[in-house]
């Protein structure tokens, strides 16, 4: 079977909506309310504020508790949008251990508890539990590794797990989008890593990307068509790489050890293992 739209598209639904201050996710608050849904906002901070939803609830997004909260807004459509990328890094380039934590919690741990919790609550309406993956969730990079790693277990989770919670709770559909570059600041994140040819090159993308509100609304017309994985547009170079890793493992870490050798501002030099310092530059701004 292939899509199945959604028999309400035209009544008025309660879309919920994680990370709702952040680039996307206020992005199709917004859609959604021009079309006359109602849409709850949620952020882990107390003093979220945002104009993108009817009410904005807190919720720490870390545990099952906190994943049944999100069930009890009782929504027609749950979008798992809030994530995380590697905004700091250590020495050498090496992921730091807190931000590594929190990033697989917040990308797969926290979505897949949200996935079971789903399957737990009795409901009479339909709902499409949506989670917002990555297309670079085909790939390891070491120019993102913690990101890439917590895109692929979300995706393997949804895939693996959404026919199991379709068996037991037929009313509740688990899917997965997986958008690509979308202006703003988190898609500029691997130039932490990047020496200054390969920024160059990555700037590009990021001014290229397309603005949040296109996106957005491709992803809630996806969300209406039906389907079960959705994507945007694959550069040709990811589809290349994410073959070369399905087909021949070992082949592309050792691609991966050239790239770092080649890309990165930590590679080993003839004085010593690794050039640079731990950088805060994505922190404070200055690259974006
Ligand atoms: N931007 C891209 O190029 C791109 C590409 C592919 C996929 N994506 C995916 O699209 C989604 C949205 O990305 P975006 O560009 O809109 O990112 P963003 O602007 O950084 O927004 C992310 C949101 O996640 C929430 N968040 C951050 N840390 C959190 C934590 N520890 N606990 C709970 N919530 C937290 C934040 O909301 P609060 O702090 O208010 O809670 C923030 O609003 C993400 O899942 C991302 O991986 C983005």
């Amino acid at each position: 079977m292939s899509k199945t739209p959604r028999s309400d598209v035209d009544e008025p639904r309660r879309i919920v909506i994680t990370g709702i201050t952040g680039t996307l996710g206020s992005a199709l608050g917004r859609h959604y309310r021009s079309l006359g849904h109602e849409v709850v906002g949620v952020s882990h901070r107390e003093d979220a504020l945002s104009d993108a939803c009817d009410r904005i609830v807190r919720n720490a997004q870390r545990d099952a508790d906190d994943a049944r909260d999100l069930l009890a807004l009782d929504p027609d459509v749950l979008v798992l949008n809030a994530g995380r990328i590697e905004t700091e890094i250590g020495r050498a380039g090496l992921p730091l251990c807190d931000a590594t934590e929190e990033i697989y919690r917040l990308n797969a741990i926290f979505p897949s508890l949200v996935v079971l919790a789903a399957a737990e609550t009795p409901s009479l309406r339909p709902l499409d539990v949506v989670a917002i993956g990555s297309i670079a969730d085909g790939s390891p990079s070491c120019f993102g590794p913690v990101y890439h790693a917590s895109k692929s277990a979300l995706h393997h989770f949804v895939t693996g797990v959404g026919p199991i919670v379709e068996g037991a709770s037929p009313r509740v559909r688990v899917r997965l989008y997986r958008p690509g570059v979308i202006r703003g600041p988190l898609s500029w994140a691997p130039v932490l890593r990047l020496d200054e040819r390969a920024r160059r090159i990555r700037a590009r993308r990021c001014e290229g990307a397309p603005p949040a509100d296109e996106v957005a609304r491709r992803i809630a017309h996806w969300i209406d068509e039906g389907g079960w994985v959705g994507s945007d547009a694959e550069p040709l170079s990811f589809r290349a790489l994410k073959t070369l890793y399905g087909l021949a493992p070992d082949l592309y870490y050792r691609l991966q050890r050239l790239a770092w050798r080649r890309g990165s501002r930590f590679a080993p030099t003839k004085e010593g293992p690794v050039a640079g310092e731990p950088d805060d530059a994505f922190q404070s701004g200055r690259t974006a």
